[in-house]
């Protein structure tokens, strides 16, 4: 019996921690940067609470640690807190509704003139694209709620969002991020797919 405790108290342990953690993290040691990965969602309901611009600015400063090509950083955040301007996004943006009801956004765009490759380049697309999941991994450490809302790559939305927020013409709006404090109860998904792995070969 002295030895079959410990033996049961062990299993239950191990069991309980599959069942707690991600498919497929099992054998990895769960730490808070993993933690905040696995519960990031798209938030798209907010309550009417402010959120400090102290706060909005340490969310693009997240944003400025991501990688970019041969380090240009070619990007600009437009931080929106003003409620007439958050409307006239959510008007032009159809995807992009929640925005009225955002405490505010967070417009990433990039440059074509100091992304790597030149002005027809596509790496600023990357480069921003890397910068929003850092805002969104943020803003969930924060406990707060953002989403990705696309303006490019199509032409309209991005010609509404430039129009709006008076950005100029080498300057391209990859997504409008409206951040708010979390008022529903939208989850994360387990996105989990064994399938999706090849190890060393397709
Ligand atoms: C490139 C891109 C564009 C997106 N555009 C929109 C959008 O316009 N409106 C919206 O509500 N969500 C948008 N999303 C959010 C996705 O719908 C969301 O990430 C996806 O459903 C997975 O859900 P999750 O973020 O909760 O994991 C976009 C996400 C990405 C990466």
């Amino acid at each position: 019996m002295k030895t079959i405790l410990p033996l049961a108290v062990s299993a239950l342990v191990l069991l309980s921690a599959a069942f707690a953690t991600p498919a497929g993290a099992e054998e990895v040691q769960m730490n808070d940067t993993l933690k905040t990965i696995f519960a990031r969602k798209s938030v798209r309901t907010y309550t009417d609470d402010p959120v400090p611009l102290d706060k909005l600015k340490l969310l693009v400063r997240a944003g400025m640690a991501a990688p970019t090509a041969v380090d240009k950083r070619p990007w600009d955040f437009i931080i929106v807190t003003n409620k007439a301007t958050l409307k006239k996004l959510s008007d032009a943006l159809p995807h992009a509704k929640m925005t009225e009801h955002a405490a505010a956004a967070i417009v990433v765009t990039g440059d074509l003139n100091r992304q790597f490759g030149g002005k027809e380049a596509l790496y600023w697309t990357l480069d921003c694209s890397a910068a929003t999941e850092n805002i969104l991994l943020a803003a969930e450490s924060l406990g707060l709620g953002a989403v990705w809302t696309a303006a490019y790559p199509d032409a309209a939305r991005i010609q509404a969002v430039r129009s709006v927020l008076s950005i100029p013409a080498d300057n391209v709006p990859l997504c409008v991020i409206p951040v708010g404090v979390p008022g529903g109860n939208e989850q994360p998904k387990d996105k989990f797919d064994a399938k999706q792995i090849h190890i060393n070969k397709w």
